[in-house]
């Protein structure tokens, strides 16, 4: 019960889901080719939080970005998993508590959030599936 599996096939590109982790929101998002080229070509030393998305996720899965969907701020959980059409003013997600946008790498962008959002511990059990925790 310390980890949680998650089937991604059905993620579309574009497309985020929730998962819980640890009785948490974990966020799974599948990049499309345009957000992974904007969030490559943002020079990551000028972020509050200096992470590239190579760092924020796979080798051979750069399109598959595993958060947790849990505001560094004050813990809310950002919407953009599963709300469509709000993803914030960076494409990735939104926290309305107080107003913070996450980029399409879940880095923080704008707004009160110290942090980008965490990325937990996971692994790629098969093409199709990932292990967190
Ligand atoms: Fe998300 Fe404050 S808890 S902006």
């Amino acid at each position: 019960e310390s980890s949680t599996e998650v089937d991604i096939s059905a993620i579309e590109p574009g497309q985020a889901i929730k998962a819980i982790f640890r009785k948490q929101p974990l966020f799974v998002r599948r990049l499309t080719e345009k957000e992974i080229a904007e969030a490559g070509a943002v020079n990551a030393g000028s972020l509050r939080d200096p992470q590239t998305l190579e760092e924020r996720t796979k080798e051979g899965h750069r399109d598959i970005l595993v958060t947790m969907g849990v505001c560094t701020h004050l813990g809310c959980v950002p919407l953009g998993a599963a709300e469509g059409e709000v993803k914030g003013e960076f494409g990735g997600y939104f926290c309305p508590c107080h107003g913070s946008h996450y980029d399409t790498a879940g880095r923080i962008r704008k707004g009160p959030a110290p942090t980008n959002l965490e990325v937990p511990e996971y692994v790629f059990t098969s093409d199709t599936v990932i292990q967190a925790g």
